[in-house]
Order: structure tokens, then C-alpha cells, then sequence
């Protein structure tokens, strides 16, 4: 159980999916918090007040001249009762003025004058989600530490059928009473609530869960894969590059997508296409991966780097094309930037990195040895020699390698192997 009774801040901003905020709102009072919601203008025309009064017998904020709630000044009041701030559903246009530092109302002057951790749940037609700025402000925010719970895929209000769901209300309701179990941690004295048993959360009435969304493990959790080949330029029409097609990351992020993460994709470049919902970042070197690495590593929990990262690039890169001459020719190649090597550095509490390992000869003693020497937290040793394993194939076999524990698969799809390797991620991470 949590410690003292909590304030969850529930803004509710203008979706359609405004209707399942009364869920939400219901469903943590009956976990035992104490919910103040701020309704939107928009919000408002979804829902009303008095759904919000009713259920957390409490004043519903709409707008910023109301005095009749028991503050003066109520955004700032409001945002300093708040344990937690939860914007489910969350519009296209509130997490454009999140992003762009605009508040000109109740539900972003609050949220702006929020100092706790925040959450945002967002809902919105396919097309809006996948819009580049939509992508850019999300991207935004969480280098600014707020929290994202990926929208599922489904039937929207509009008739598409795609991703921008709100996610699963029990997912989001999880979620947030985890949080709030890690603040309390981070905050108290670790040994007096290392025993906590798990709220007990309501699944919603009427509330349809899809095959797909069920797990929903990792609701809220940033996770960023690496796939693909990194080529690496000789001169304008040469390059050096690998077998890697992509498909073993690329399956990663489908799978880490399904059970509720947001995901950024790192991807070299392949011949196949990206999972809907993952933000794709495409790159062609390995020092431009490092660098997409390096620059939304901050902001993951989950670091998946199943690129075959070239190890060696041409010191020098011509400039026009290299003419043939008699007799043979030789290429100096200088050392790439090992990234995993270099992020363990870089690595705070309660991220998690799992590297992957190609091996020909002696694959379990090698990769553990990676492990060690790259201080990862897993690693996915993967043997080529295997039929059906390694480049190209739509199945692998991989062995998942801890510091303590060892755990090999049989041959299965990338898919399930995906969904395996998250599986270990998830038991280690809650451990
Ligand atoms: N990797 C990396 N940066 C590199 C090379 C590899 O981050 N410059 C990562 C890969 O994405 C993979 C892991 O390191 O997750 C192991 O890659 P692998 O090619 O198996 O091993 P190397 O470290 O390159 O060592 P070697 O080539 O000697 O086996």
C-alpha cells in the first residue's frame, strides 16, 4: 500500500476518449487516491463537470477565473496538492502547448506550475499521432523528463483503424500507481516499504481490451532499439557495410510497441518497413547512430541495441569517385565509436541495456565476456551458425545472458523471440 494518501492532478483535455477519464478518475479513488480534476474548454464539451464531482467528490476545475474552489490562486494551489499529473486524454493540441511552453489556461498554467512527476496519455486520430510535429513535441517533453503512455492501435471515433487509442484505462491506472510506489521509494526509507503488496486496480466496466493490448507491461516505459546495417563510405558510390536486415530490432520495437511502450527506432538502413506508432530515426553510419543513440538515450529506461554496428570505417573518405589502377589496393580503416561501450558511462539509475551479441565460434563464452567488458545489463547471444538463426531469416535463436542466469530459446520468430527478450527485461527490471 501507498503511505500517506496521494493527490492525482487529472487533466482532461479534448478527445473523444474524454468519456474513459471518468474511469480513470473512478478507478483511482477506489485504489484509495485522492483525484482533483482539470477539465479543458474542449474537455468539457466531451464531458462534464459534474461526471468528475460526482465521482471524486471534489471540485472540477474548468477554467481560470472560477474562485470558488477552497484556494486563491488556483492553478498554483492545485499544483502543489499534486503528487502525480495525469493528462489522459491527451490532445494533439494540449502537448503542442506543453511543448511550446504555452499556458493560457486552467489545465496548462496547472500543469506548468507542476513540479511532480507527470504523465501524459495521449488520443488522437492516426494521422495526427504519426504528424512529425506531434512526434517532435512528444520527443520534447520527455527529454524534459514527462512521462508518455503510448496510445494503442484499434478502431478510432473518426472510422480509421490505426494507433491513437487512449490507452487501456487499467493499463494507465497501473501505471500510475507504480509511479507513485517509485516516488515514495526514492523518497522514504527503502527497507520500511521494500514489502509493499501491489494495489488492487478496478478494471473498468465496459472497457475492451484487445489479444494485442493485453500485456501492458510496459505502459509508460521509453524504450530505444537499434536494427539494421551501418554502412560506412568509401567514396561516393562505395561503402562497407553487413548481412543485418533489420528484422530482429525492427521486431523488437514492434513487440515493445504492443505492450504499451513508447519507442524510438534507431535503424540503419534496411529494406523493410517500420512498425506503426515507433518514432523512426533513420541513419546511415555508425557515428550517426552513435550520435541518434547518444542523443535520445537520456530520456530511455530501455536501451535495445540489436544493430550490427560496423566495428571499423575507411580513415579517409574520398571525395570523388576512387579510379582503378593497376595492381592491388588497400584501405586503412580506423576504429568506429563503440557505443555500447561508451553509453555504460553515460548510464543513471534504473536504466536498463541490453546489447546483442554475433558470434561464429564460441558464442556463450564470448558474449559474456561482452557483457562484462560493455557492463550491460543483458545481452542476447546470437549464433549464426544455427539454421534459421542470425541474418535475414524471420526466426532466430538466441540465448539471453544476465550476470547471474543463462536462458537459451529454441529456434521461434523474431517476433516471439522479441517478445521473450522483453520478457527477461521486465522480470529483471521488476526485480
Ligand atoms: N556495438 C556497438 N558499437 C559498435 C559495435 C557494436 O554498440 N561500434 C554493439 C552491437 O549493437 C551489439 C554489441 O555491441 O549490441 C555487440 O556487437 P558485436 O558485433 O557482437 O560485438 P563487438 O563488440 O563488435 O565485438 P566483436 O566484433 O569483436 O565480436
Amino acid at each position: 500500500m501507498l503511505g500517506d494518501k496521494k493527490n492525482v492532478l487529472l487533466v482532461v483535455s479534448g478527445s473523444i476518449a474524454a468519456y474513459k477519464a471518468a474511469d480513470i478518475a473512478r478507478n483511482l479513488i477506489k485504489a484509495g487516491l485522492s483525484v482533483t480534476v482539470c477539465l479543458t474548454a474542449n474537455g468539457a464539451k466531451f464531458i462534464t463537470p459534474i461526471t468528475f464531482e460526482t465521482l471524486t467528490a471534489s471540485k472540477c476545475l474548468v477554467d481560470t477565473f472560477d474562485r470558488s474552489f477552497k484556494f486563491d490562486v488556483e492553478h498554483i494551489s492545485a499544483a502543489k496538492a499534486a503528487d502525480l499529473c495525469v493528462i489522459a486524454p491527451a490532445s494533439a493540441n494540449i502537448i503542442g502547448k506543453i511543448a511550446s511552453g504555452i499556458a493560457d489556461d486552467m489545465a496548462t498554467t496547472t500543469i506548468m506550475a507542476c513540479t511532480c512527476p507527470k504523465i501524459i496519455a495521449p488520443a488522437m486520430n492516426t494521422a495526427m499521432y504519426d504528424n512529425p510535429i506531434v512526434q517532435d513535441n512528444i520527443i520534447k517533453l520527455r527529454k524534459y523528463g514527462y512521462r508518455f503512455i503510448a496510445p494503442s492501435e484499434g478502431l478510432l471515433a473518426c472510422g480509421d483503424v490505426g494507433r491513437g487509442k487512449l490507452a487501456p484505462v487499467e493499463a494507465i491506472c497501473t501505471y500510475i500507481l507504480q509511479m507513485l510506489r517509485e516516488e515514495e521509494h526514492s523518497g522514504s526509507d527503502a527497507a520500511s516499504t521494500e514489502n509493499a503488496a501491489p494495489e488492487q486496480v478496478v478494471t473498468p466496466v465496459g472497457e475492451e481490451v484487445s489479444a494485442s493490448q493485453k500485456k501492458q507491461d510496459l505502459a509508460g516505459r521509453h524504450v530505444l532499439v537499434t536494427a539494421g546495417p551501418t554502412q560506412e563510405a568509401i567514396d561516393p558510390v562505395r561503402y562497407i557495410t553487413n548481412h543485418s536486415s533489420g528484422k530482429m530490432g525492427y521486431a523488437i520495437a514492434e513487440a515493445a510497441r504492443n505492450r504499451g511502450a513508447e519507442v524510438v527506432l534507431v535503424s540503419g538502413q534496411v529494406a523493410i518497413s517500420p512498425p506503426e506508432g515507433v518514432k523512426l530515426v533513420s541513419v546511415v553510419s555508425a557515428q550517426d547512430m552513435a550520435e541518434a543513440v547518444f542523443e535520445h538515450f537520456d530520456a530511455t529506461d530501455i536501451l535495445i541495441m540489436a544493430a550490427a554496428v560496423a566495428d571499423y570505417r575507411p580513415a579517409e573518405v574520398a571525395d570523388q569517385k576512387i579510379k582503378k589502377k593497376d595492381g592491388d589496393m588497400v584501405i586503412r580503416l580506423a576504429r568506429t565509436t563503440d557505443i555500447l561501450g561508451t553509453i555504460a558511462g553515460k548510464k543513471k539509475d534504473g536504466q536498463f541495456i541490453c546489447g546483442f551479441s554475433m558470434e561464429t565460434e564460441n558464442l556463450l563464452e564470448n558474449s559474456r565476456k561482452k557483457l562484462e567488458k560493455k557492463k550491460l545489463d543483458m545481452i542476447a547471444a546470437n549464433s549464426i551458425a544455427e539454421p534459421g538463426a542470425g541474418f535475414a531469416h524471420d526466426t532466430n535463436k538466441i540465448t539471453i545472458i544476465t550476470k547471474d542466469a543463462e536462458l537459451s530459446l529454441p529456434l521461434i520468430s523474431k517476433l516471439e523471440t522479441a517478445d521473450r527478450i522483453l520478457d527477461a527485461i521486465v522480470a529483471e527490471i521488476s526485480e
